[in-house]
Order: structure tokens, then sequence, then C-alpha cells
């Protein structure tokens, strides 16, 4: 644990253009720098480092984030890895807290669950190699299957005895702590003693990133359709199954050279591909692919290939996995394997050359993927195509990147031979309803007020999204929260004044006054940082929220935008530009009107629809009173505003 004082001085100390030119000829541009994207091919720069803001957007790859971030992007480095690499940059001193008795226990805890895969390792791994039962039943096995000496070793594999407590038996001569070893469910206990879980089986140990062991898978070695193939280790506090990835460590490095990774089912498909030289290949052996085992990989590269079986088990594995990808967005290729073959024996097949050579020519993008697939046993009729077609747009509809989803699109429109604008309205659907409950992706960079002044007044019969109005809010706190704007203050004799205030806490004041709660949990939520932070008579400012990893896009994304490059253009034609800040009252002042008109409007629409179903008189008589109330607040709202409402 890097104390919070400490987190806050790296924060304080580091220079991100000084960190970042480590690693990207960054040329200054007006205020900020400009520098060629590190994380695509491009040719004209559009990766910018704002040394004010503490922040740098990369408009190509679209990520955007402080210091931290693009040490973690760049680097692939854990969150308080990159907080150790700029405290070594900038010598500081990290004196880790001393942890409580809770936090002492959980870490022994740890420590013993890892020391007792690593003890049980040990035992497995001679056994293979050095007993006579290990070597004629196990390695033997291992042979068969084609993979030589290194290989075991480099996968650490090895071979528990069918004696019901081989295990057990030495943990316990040895004094050695069972109860950690239970915990790890590799040794079991009953009425009669402790026995070994994987007792005759071949042993695939799993890692970590660091090459720790932290579960067993152990295949059985029986042909008994009886006997279940794998036992597989429980998750406990340091095996979270849907956080690991069999084979990572063995390949990660490869992966990033290679900047793909191959993803396949289980353990010997992996152990197959290292064999057959294929060194960046993974498996989420014992789940289906999980979103946490894909920001694993995002850590390494951006270009997954999934090699599933043909089979439609396999295929629809795919399928999902396709969409989970794209909707991290990465990039994702399906290789299928001829039939009856599975990326273990063709593996075994074919020479290395031949096999690198049929990976890297077989290779289909989604779209190939999934109409060849769904079309395949209805090839010409129309109610198929046609479903076909809307599967593919709805996964257009999950990518996250508008540029990614229009070469998607244009490519559907060519395959299908469909009008490319149709396909575009059809995804534009897909994604109307998908962001009407999903608001966290904001493709929409602002540098000018957005002040979205409404042309009309109020659409019938539908209730407004309040996202936008919520969304402009914290721009303009987050941007220009400590600039002072004048507001117009009446005391107790009616007398006006006027006062500098903070734009903040004018918003703030707005807000509150009216008991208004935003819809959006991450405005929310920085909403309530700033009041909490009024409270204590400081005002927070945007690198308070940009050092938060959870908010860091969310705030770059608000605060920057394209824009920002083009400013040699307005510095060479001495354009002067009209800034926020001039117009910043104004800009508040409209934000919190809309907002409110906005929130009036959805009240009377849920006033008008409770009116429908009350049959009591009276309460009629009463929902009509508060609906005039509404109408007239909302009249004086869309005034100050400029708005005629017709109705
Ligand atoms: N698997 C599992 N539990 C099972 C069956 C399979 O966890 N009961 C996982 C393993 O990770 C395994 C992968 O699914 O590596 C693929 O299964 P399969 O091909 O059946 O296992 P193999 O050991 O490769 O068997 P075979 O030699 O028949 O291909
Ligand atoms: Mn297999």
């Amino acid at each position: 644990m890097i104390p919070q004082d400490t987190i806050a001085k790296i924060f304080d100390t580091s220079d991100i253009v000084e960190v970042i030119s480590d690693f990207v000829n960054l040329k200054k541009s007006g205020a900020n720098f400009k520098g060629l994207s590190p994380f695509s091919n491009e040719k004209t720069p559009s990766f910018m480092v704002s040394p004010g803001k503490r922040i740098f957007k990369d408009f190509s790859s679209g990520k955007g984030g402080n210091v931290v971030t693009f040490l973690m992007e760049h680097e692939h480095l854990s969150y308080p890895e990159a907080l150790k690499w700029l405290a070594k940059k900038y010598n500081i001193e990290i004196q880790e807290e001393a942890p409580s008795d809770e936090q002492l226990e959980e870490k022994n805890k740890r420590e013993g669950l890892f020391l007792a895969h690593q003890f049980a390792n040990d035992f497995f791994t001679k056994q293979l190699n050095e007993t006579d039962e290990g070597q004629s039943i196990g390695l033997s096995y291992f042979k068969k299957r084609g993979y030589h000496k290194q290989t075991i070793e480099n996968f650490n594999l090895g071979y528990s005895p069918e004696k019901w407590n081989a295990l057990a038996e030495k943990a316990a001569n040895e004094k050695y702590n069972l109860d950690a070893l239970v915990e790890a469910g590799i040794v079991k206990k009953n009425e009669k003693g402790y026995y070994d879980f994987f007792r005759g089986r071949v042993i695939f140990p799993i890692q970590n990133l660091t090459g720790r062991i932290i579960g067993f898978g152990a295949r059985t070695l029986r042909t008994d359709k009886n006997v279940a193939k794998y036992f597989n280790s429980p998750e406990s506090s340091i095996y979270n199954k849907s956080q690991v990835l069999y084979g990572l460590y063995q390949s990660k490095n490869q992966i990033i050279k290679d900047d793909i990774c191959y993803l396949v089912e289980g353990y010997t498909d992996v152990i197959s591909l290292h064999h057959n030289g294929v060194k960046n290949v993974v498996a989420s052996s014992g789940t289906s692919l999980t979103e946490g085992q894909i920001r694993l990989i995002k850590r390494f590269t951006n270009n997954i290939v999934i090699l599933y079986d043909g089979d439609a088990a396999g295929i629809s594995a795919s399928f999902r996995g396709v969409d989970m990808i794209l909707k991290e967005g990465l990039n994702v290729k399906i290789i299928l394997f001829p039939d009856g073959e599975d990326p273990d024996s063709y593996a075994h097949k074919l020479e290395q050359e031949e096999f690198q050579k049929f990976l890297k020519e077989n290779q289909e993008d989604f779209i190939t993927f999934k109409s060849n697939q769904l079309l395949e046993k209805s090839k010409n009729d129309p109610i198929s195509i046609s479903n076909t077609i809307n599967d593919i747009i709805t996964t257009i509809a999950v990518i996250p990147d508008p540029v990614s989803r229009s070469v998607y699109i244009k490519s559907t429109s060519q395959k299908f031979q469909l009008d490319e604008q149709l396909l575009i309205n059809e995804v534009q659907k897909k994604l109307k309803s998908k962001f009407s409950s999903n608001t966290t992706s904001f493709n929409t960079p602002i540098s000018q007020p957005q002040t979205l002044v409404p042309k009309k007044g109020f659409e019938k019969g539908i209730k407004h999204k309040l996202d936008n109005q919520e969304k402009d809010l914290i721009r303009l706190m987050v941007s220009y929260g400590a600039k002072s704007i004048p507001i117009e203050i009446q005391n107790e004799n009616g007398e006006k004044t006027e006062e500098e205030y903070p734009l903040a806490q004018f918003i703030i004041e707005e807000i509150l006054t009216d008991n208004l709660s935003y819809t959006n949990s991450k405005f929310q939520q920085i909403f309530n940082e700033y009041v909490d932070g009024l409270e204590n008579g400081l005002l927070v400012n945007d690198q308070h929220f940009i050092q938060q990893p959870d908010l860091t896009s969310l705030i770059v994304d608000l605060t920057t935008s394209e824009n920002i490059l083009s400013h040699n253009w307005i510095d060479k034609h001495h354009i002067q530009t009209r800034t926020e800040s001039k117009r910043l009252k104004q800009a508040a002042v409209e934000s919190v009107f809309i907002y409110k008109l906005r929130v009036t409007e959805n009240l009377i629409l849920e006033k008008q629809e409770l009116l429908k179903t009350t049959e009591n008189k009276r309460e009629e008589r009463g929902i009509l009173e508060e609906i005039q109330e509404l109408i007239k607040v909302r009249n004086i709202f869309a005034g100050e505003l400029g708005i005629t409402i017709t109705q």
C-alpha cells in the first residue's frame, strides 16, 4: 500500500511532458506539446500533451489520461508499478504504510497459499521426473502428446501419484502446514484423514503474471467416460478465475513483441502451440472468456485472434468472445480449424513453418466469420440473410471507437451489397437505444461552451434524457470551477449587489437549492466531491479527478478537444480566440437553466401521466394545480433562455 500523501507527492512532482518525452518525440505547439501517437502508426501527429492540465490525449487511438495512465498504457505497468516507476525517476521515497493486523493476517494467509502451491508443485514435478511411476505413467503420457523436456519444464508440468495420500503424508512428515493445502483444495479431509485431491493425474500448474503458482488443472489418464477429465483448483484469495489466463506468464513477452495474442481453449492447446513455435498464446481455461481476462490481454496488445474448435460449441463460444473483445475496444480475428482438428491436434500435424503460415493466412474478420457461419445452411434464404445482417450490425454497435465502426460498416456494405447509409442508420439506432441505458462512453470532446440551447420547447409526451445537460454542468465545473463569475445577490433589504463567485460554487448552490440529483452516477460522484470539498472550505480542481483511476478518462474526454491540435493555426493567424472564460457566466447560467428546464418538463410529464390514472376528483384537482405551478416555473426558465413555448 502506497500512502495517499506519497501518491499525491508523486503526482505533484511528476512532469508529464518530461516523462512522456522519454518515450515520444514531443514538439511545442501553442500551450501544448504534440507528437506522433505511440499507440498507432500514424504519419501526422495527433498525440497531445497538456502541461497545464497535466494530461495527454491520443486522438488516433482514443487513449487519454494522466502521467500514471500513460505509463500503464505504454509500459504495461499496473497502477502501483507506474507510481513506483515515477517515484524512482524523481527520487521520491515510498515508505509503504505499516499494514493493520487484519491486513497482515490476510497477507500471511495469501503468502501461505502461495507457499502451499509451490510446495505441492515441487512434489508433483519431482514425482513426474524422478519416480518410476511418474516416468512410466505421467512422463510417457506427455511424451505421447509430443511434449519435449523443455516444454515440460517451461510449464512446470507434474504428476500426482495414485497413492491416496502421497502428498498429504509428505506434508505431515515434514510438519508442513496442512491447513493451507486444504484451503487451496490440493489436499482434502474426510473421517479417515487427509487425502490427495489430484491423485493419479498429470498436473498443469496455473501461474499468475509474476509466475507464482496459484492453482492447478489435473487431467486424468483414464479413458473411462465416467471419470471427470479435469479436476481444477477452486477459487481462493490468490486465484480469481475470471482474472487469470493460462499461459500468460510464459507468453507475455512474445505477445508484446508480435503485438498479437492468440486465444485458445485449454492447457493442452497453449502448450502444443508453444511447442510448435507459437509463443504468444493464452487460454481462458476453467471459465468462459471474461471481461477481466480481455482487459488483462489489453495490457499487452490490442489484437486478439480466437482459435477455437470448428464444432458448434466452439463456434458459439467464438461468437460470444468476438462481441466481448470488440466491446473492450480491441481488434479481433478468428481462425477456424479444418473439420475434426483443434489447435492442439493441428499444431502437431503441421510442421512449424506450415503451421505459422496457416495461422497467418486463415484469419477472418468477424464479419466474414459471422456471415459464413450464419449463412452456411441456408445460403439464399432472405430471412436468414436479414437475420445475419442484423446480427452483424448489433456486433458493430458494441465497438466503442467510431472510426472502427465506420470501417466495419463499409465492409459489411460491400459484402452484402447494401447501401452504406442504410447500415449507418441501423447502427445509429442500436447505439441510441444503448446510450439511453449506458452513459459511460463519450466521444464528443468539447472546448467551446456546449450550452445546448433547445430549438424547440417541449416535445409532447417524451421525457428528456438529462445526460447532455448533466455532462455540460460537470464539464464547466471541471474546466472552470475556480474561475470567478459575477452573480447578482439580493440582500434582506431587497438591495441588489454583484459578487464574484467561483463558477463551481454557483452551479453547486443552484443544484442544491432545488434538491436535484444527477441520473448519471459518475457525474453525481464528481458533484458530491465538489460539495464535500466546499463544506471543508476547499475548491477541488480538475487534478483531483484526473488522479482518480476510475475518473481519469472521463475527465480527459470532457476537457479536451481535437481543436487543441489546430492551435498552430490560431497562432499563425493571430486570431483572437474568444475564450470560454469570457463567456463563462453566460455559459454557466444557461447550462443551469437548461438543465432545470429539462427537469421541470420531465416533472410536468410525470404529473400528466399520473393524472391519467387518477380517479379521485380531489386528487385530480391537486395534480392539476401542481401542473399549473410547474408550467409557470418552466416558463420562467424558458423566458430567461429566450425560448418561446407553444402549448
Ligand atoms: N477443461 C476443463 N475441465 C473439463 C474439460 C476440459 O477445465 N472437464 C478445459 C481444460 O482447460 C482443457 C480444455 O478445457 O485443456 C479443452 O478440453 P479438452 O480438449 O477436452 O481437453 P484435453 O486435455 O485437450 O483433451 P483431449 O486430449 O481429448 O483433447
Ligand atoms: Mn484438446
